[in-house]
């Protein structure tokens, strides 16, 4: 079986509870699209299982964790009755790891450890050693795309590093071996692709100059899409802003009300209505209002998701795509060498 539509692709790992900056970078753009655009393209959404453990996680819980994030896409919206959308977990598809260890013989360890979230994963962890998995991430990130020559990877602001790596290791195999990959589009492409004019960064709510992270030391800035609607009512209103008194929209000087004014609009809010308000009380309700009504939908969503249809999609998503990947996989043993080219 071939494939032909240009695909999007993008992965959501299961290493913690997800929150509102996951749901806001990843999913919700990829979902949007499924929705608007499912007949021109092929949309793969999928667990990154082999990315989960590349820092400590229980492993007791793993299996949870996958199943909690094949829902989270289907809460989200996405359209799984489609022919074109397919749900996978990439440890079930052996060409990833396949793949990976052919492109980190043409990967530069330089290159690699320049990589700013290895260097931010690695100091933050004390107790335990630090993984070459985690060294190698974005190869197995790279080959995650690459394999089905995804032209667009909706993701947030912290992966944008790894996409560049991602488009660097395709020109270099193709101007080694011919052409093996199509290379995705470049970052800019890509947020316009998206409607955005960056990179999304949702920022922890206590400390808006950090982004909102699932390894927060407290939880008190994130909002988890576990949180019960109360709970990130609270987390809002207490959120950090400024001393400015003025609502405006300029992350270098204002990030928390700018965070509060992204998220409200990216819920279906409109920011324009608080700029130049004298008082924050009123953005943070209507901000609270807002995320307490979305998690509420959201929550109900994922309590009524059959998980038998998820299942049945599950399986027959990764049939498929495994002989996909095989063929995409013996192109590329091919042109290094491992088979003939006959
Ligand atoms: P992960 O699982 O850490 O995060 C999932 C997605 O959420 C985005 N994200 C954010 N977006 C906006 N604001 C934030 N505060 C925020 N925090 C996280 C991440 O950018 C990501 O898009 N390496 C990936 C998983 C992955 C992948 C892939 C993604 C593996 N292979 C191939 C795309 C394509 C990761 O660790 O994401």
């Amino acid at each position: 079986m071939t494939m032909t539509k240009p695909v999007i692709l993008t992965g959501l790992r299961a290493n913690n509870d997800l929150h509102l900056g996951n749901y806001l970078g990843a999913l919700l753009p990829i979902v949007d699209l499924a929705r608007a655009k499912a007949g021109e393209y092929q949309i793969n959404a999928f667990v990154p299982d082999l990315h989960s453990f590349t820092t400590p996680i229980d492993h007791n819980t793993l299996q949870e964790q996958i199943k909690q994030n094949l829902k989270l896409f289907i809460a989200a919206g996405l359209p799984i009755d489609n022919d074109n959308v397919f749900i996978y977990r990439q440890s079930y598809i052996p060409a990833h790891s396949e793949l990976t260890w052919i492109l980190d013989c043409f990967t530069g360890f330089g290159e690699l450890s320049r990589m700013t979230q290895f260097k931010d994963k690695s100091q933050a962890i004390i107790d335990d050693r630090v993984s070459v998995g985690l060294f190698n991430y974005p190869v197995l990130m790279a080959a995650d795309i690459l394999l089905y020559d995804a032209e667009y990877i909706p993701v947030g602001d912290d992966q944008t590093q790894h996409l560049e790596f991602t488009r660097d290791i395709a020109e270099r195999m193709n101007s080694k071996f011919g052409d093996l990959f199509v290379v995705p589009k470049p970052v800019a492409e890509q947020h316009q692709f998206f409607n955005k004019d960056q990179g999304l960064r949702i920022r922890n709510l206590q400390d808006p100059t950090k982004k909102m992270s699932k390894s927060d030391d407290s939880s008190k800035g994130v909002i988890f899409l576990t949180d019960t609607p109360e709970e990130a009512r609270n987390k809002i209103m207490g959120a950090t802003t400024d001393g400015l008194s003025e609502v405006q929209y300029d992350y270098a000087v204002r990030p928390g009300v700018s965070n509060l004014l992204d998220i409200l609009s990216l819920l279906g809010g409109d920011k324009q209505a608080f700029i130049g308000q004298t008082q924050y009380g009123p953005l943070k309700s209507a901000v609270s209002d807002k995320v307490a009504e979305f998690l509420a939908e959201f929550q109900s969503k994922m309590a009524a998701i059959n998980e038998r249809d998820i299942w049945h999609k599950l399986e027959e998503s990764e049939f498929l795509l495994r002989n996909v990947t095989l063929q995409k996989l013996y192109k590329v043993q091919q042109a290094v060498g491992l088979r003939s080219q006959k």
